[in-house]
């Protein structure tokens, strides 16, 4: 049934509408100085008057950074570490989407801890714990409230970098799907396609050896039971409620189904890992400045056509979890590519990266440095070298999906 299972989780997720108000007595329990990290957009919401009235209520001392950037670069967190350090705050609340989360877990982390910001980049290099982290999503794409992860830009790296660390994982998670009332549809597809992406490609991620200290050696160690299971309720909630998200914003049961399923994503994904859709993304994103989300979006169908050969039975899983019935292994295999792209194209996700702003004269080079983000690329179900990573670039270039479909299995 279960042969390998690996959960790392938050110590408490909260979820459900209205469970953000709960905010200033959960943190009241972690500490007394509270450092929230936001952006402007938060900032000025009526929202973030009242949870700062129910911090306050605790007697907290509570300092307000609101200048988290979307995909997190590297300048922004130095001027929050500025502010904060002489703050010395007791726990670190993120309110946002994913760059403000990460915003919450790297300053946590620099405010544990000596050194540059650099000198933790890559896979476990956090010595032990970092401050309490609070994270609290105002959208439901990056999982990262309950993720071992952080991301973010430094103009001294060609690619975005990413922190990983167990340690990371924020204490709590507060997921209140009314917080995501006020994504626009554009917003909400990406985001939602970007946990679909973390759901399947930690479905059909690597399986590795169970050797003893797989997972203290690794952070993200490959397909396991535990992620799995969380996987495939993703698929299924966001094969039916990501589009009724999209079409009506204010649809509250889609938007809560697309907020837990983007948090069991990030369950999944932070245990089993993702693959070639995410590695692909980071030097499609530094040419075209275009958000995570939307670019992992709109590799993930050309990249499941590359992966395809080693995926019969996983696909075929997919298919069933989103509910296209069958017994035939290979077809339902084949019904997976073809249903994900179907439902993206429903949400508007852009069909190519030509219209993400690449240019044909940038492929060779995208194809190249994908390769570089090797804890994902090493991830990934089928092995991915420079004439693998060019077919699934090419292929997503002029929008021919089948056409990443290399013959021949491995
Ligand atoms: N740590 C992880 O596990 C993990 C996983 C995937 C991606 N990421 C990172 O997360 C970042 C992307 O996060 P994101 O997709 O959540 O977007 P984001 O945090 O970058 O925000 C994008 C924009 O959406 C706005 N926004 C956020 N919530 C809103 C709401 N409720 N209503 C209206 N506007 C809203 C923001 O103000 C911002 O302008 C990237 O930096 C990516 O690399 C992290
Ligand atoms: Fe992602």
């Amino acid at each position: 049934m279960i042969d390998f299972g690996v959960m790392r989780a938050s110590r408490a997720i909260l979820f459900g509408p209205g469970q953000r108000l709960s905010l200033g007595r959960i943190a009241g329990q972690i500490g007394k100085r509270a450092l929230v990290c936001t952006d402007t957009r938060f900032a000025s919401t009526n929202d973030m008057t009242v949870l700062r009235a129910s911090l306050d209520d605790q007697g907290m001392a509570v300092l307000v950074f609101d200048g988290t950037e979307a995909e997190l670069p590297l300048t922004g967190i130095l001027a929050c570490l500025d502010v904060a350090r002489s703050f010395k705050p007791s726990v670190v609340i993120g309110i946002g989407g994913g760059s403000c989360l990460d915003m919450a877990k790297v300053v946590a982390l620099m405010l544990s801890y000596d050194g540059t910001v650099d000198s933790f980049y890559g896979e476990n290099r956090v010595p032990g714990p970092v401050l309490p982290v609070i994270g609290m999503p105002t959208t439901s794409g990056t999982g990262s409230e309950v993720t071992p992860v952080a991301v973010l830009g430094d103009s001294n790296q060609t690619l975005k970098v990413g922190i990983s660390s167990p340690y990371l994982i924020p204490h709590t998670a507060i997921c209140d799907p009314e917080l995501t009332l006020s994504c626009p549809p554009g917003l909400t597809a990406l985001s939602g396609a970007d946990a679909m992406a973390h759901a399947i490609e930690s479905f059909t991620a690597v399986r590795r050896p169970r050797e003893p200290g797989l997972t203290v050696d690794r952070v993200f160690v490959g397909k396991n039971g535990l992620s799995d299971r969380n996987a495939l309720t993703a698929i299924t909630a966001l094969t039916t409620y990501l589009p009724r998200a999209v079409a009506d914003g204010a649809d509250l049961e889609a938007r809560s189904a697309v907020m837990y399923a983007a948090m069991l994503a990030g369950l999944a994904f932070g245990s089993a890992g993702t693959g070639a859709a995410h590695a692909i993304q980071y030097p499609v994103g530094a040419l075209t400045h275009t958000a995570h989300g939307l670019g992992v979006a709109a590799l993930l169908r050309y990249v499941m056509a590359f992966n395809r050969p080693n995926c019969t039975a996983t696909y075929a899983e997919v298919a069933r979890a989103m509910g296209i019935a069958g017994t035939d292994q290979e077809e339902l295999a084949d019904a997976a590519v073809a249903a994900v792209s179907a439902l993206f194209d429903d949400i508007g996700i852009p069909k190519t990266l030509a219209d993400l702003g690449l240019k044909a004269d940038q492929l060779a080079w995208v194809a190249s440095q994908s390769l570089k983000a090797t804890r994902l690329v090493t991830n990934n179900p089928r092995s991915l070298d420079l004439e693998g990573a060019t077919s699934i670039v090419n292929a997503a270039f002029v929008g021919d999906w089948r056409g990443a479909h290399l013959s021949a299995a491995e």
